[in-house]
């Protein structure tokens, strides 16, 4: 019952979405039934798949198996989206209409009727539905799994100096449970391997609620290499904290349990408030992971000061912390010397523009720091743009990052 209002407000959207444009296609078509029967028979079908991924989604997502009903649902997600941003122009076609008939109430009567401004908007609407539709589904057929690598030089003051260049990998946001392909994976873990890394690190967002999201993936995450060790540390998504579960129950303390036994399986060194100290060379440097800690709403189990515990801070340290927002609401207010955040959680949004010297994306409005390399003062932080996906199921701008991160001496 509590999806009613949510269906009544799909409906109110099909419908107007509808009557705002059947006058137009219509005469396009030179057809008066032809788009009423596609239209109605398109969301109808629509309605009908919604209604199963309703009712089986708490059957699919905690399995094993693979959530298909992402791809179903992310078509249903960007039709609609398209729908209701093409409403605009017929609300303010509307809202022209209502505005001169009040005027014609209270005022002298008029009867002239821009009729060609009407057709003007409802073509419009057409055309700004069909563009956002079909770019959010190029996105899903094209941007899903089109990883790319993204290079980048970072000068850290006190880094050991080296005969050949020190070269990270980071990844972030998996989101195994909507991932939906072993295939897609082992390309991941190719494209990591043939970098020849001398670290590689995961900052989060393993599966998107359960572990068992993760189980398809353990033997393909194995073969991640990297000379110096695996590191990562939990996302938000890790704490399956967003299916309602009480957090003293044995359900939940099973589920974490069994995620952190998966990232020892994926050979990661899973760092819970802690720290190790790596050996380059004849030299050492600190890296330090945390558990989540996001601002606002997000669980803030991470706790710099237990993590830095024992921690030689006169060494070169390189902090993963999922939510960049930590870095700022407490890494710079630290006391610590950290020289470099590695996060994710941002996706930058799975939409936006990144073309040389410019990028945009929504995600920019929510995270300050949401893609690339920022500087404050000594201190820097990395933010990775996301691998997997969650919601919709595919990429517009924002591709899936493999970031390839060759640090310097400054
Ligand atoms: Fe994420
Ligand atoms: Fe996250």
């Amino acid at each position: 019952m509590k999806f009613v209002p949510f269906f009544i407000f799909l409906l109110i959207i099909d419908i107007y979405f509808y009557l705002g444009t059947a006058f137009s296609v219509n005469k396009l078509t030179g057809n008066q039934n032809l788009y009423k029967i596609f239209y109605w028979i398109l969301s109808g079908l629509i309605y009908t798949g919604i209604i199963y991924v309703i009712l089986t989604y708490e059957k699919t997502t905690p399995s094993i198996r693979f959530n298909n009903s992402i791809t179903y649902s992310s078509f249903i997600f960007i039709i609609f989206i398209a729908k209701f941003i093409g409403l605009f122009p017929l609300i303010l076609d509307d809202a022209i209409r209502l505005f001169k008939i009040i005027f014609n109430f209270f005022g002298p009567s008029s009867s002239n009727y821009d009729s060609s401004r009407t057709d003007f908007l409802r073509k419009s609407a057409l055309v700004i539905s069909a563009s956002i539709f079909s770019t959010l589904l190029y996105g899903m057929l094209f941007g899903r799994y089109n990883f790319k690598k993204n290079f980048k030089d970072i000068f850290i003051n006190n880094w050991p100096k080296l005969k050949s260049e020190y070269k990270i990998i980071h990844i972030s946001d998996l989101h195994l449970g909507s991932f939906n392909s072993v295939e897609q994976l082992e390309e991941v873990v190719f494209l990591i391997n043939e970098e020849k890394p001398n670290l590689v690190v995961f900052t989060g967002d393993l599966v998107n609620n359960y572990y068992s999201e993760a189980i398809p993936y353990v033997n393909t995450l194995k073969k991640i290499k990297a000379k110096d060790g695996k590191f990562a540390v939990l996302g938000n998504h890790d704490y399956c904290d967003y299916v309602g579960w009480d957090r003293a129950s044995q359900k939940w303390k099973e589920n974490f349990n069994n995620l952190i036994d998966l990232e020892k399986k994926c050979g990661f060194d899973l760092l819970l408030n802690e720290s190790r100290v790596i050996n380059i060379g004849s030299s050492k440097i600190n890296i330090v992971g945390v558990e989540n800690w996001g601002a606002g709403k997000f669980n803030k189990d991470g706790n710099l000061e237990m993590a830095m515990q024992g921690v030689n801070n006169e060494l070169p340290t390189i902090l993963l912390s999922h939510d960049p927002s930590h870095w700022r609401q407490k890494v710079l207010k630290s006391k610590y010397r950290i020289d470099l955040q590695l996060s994710g959680h941002t996706h930058g949004m799975q939409f936006g523009i990144e073309i040389p010297h410019f990028k945009w994306s929504p995600a920019k409005y929510r995270y300050k720091e949401w893609a690339g390399l920022y500087k404050s003062n000594e201190s820097q932080i990395y933010v990775n743009r996301g691998l997997g996906h969650l919601g919709y199921a595919g990429r517009v701008g924002i591709m899936p990052d493999i970031s390839v991160l060759n640090i310097k001496t400054a």
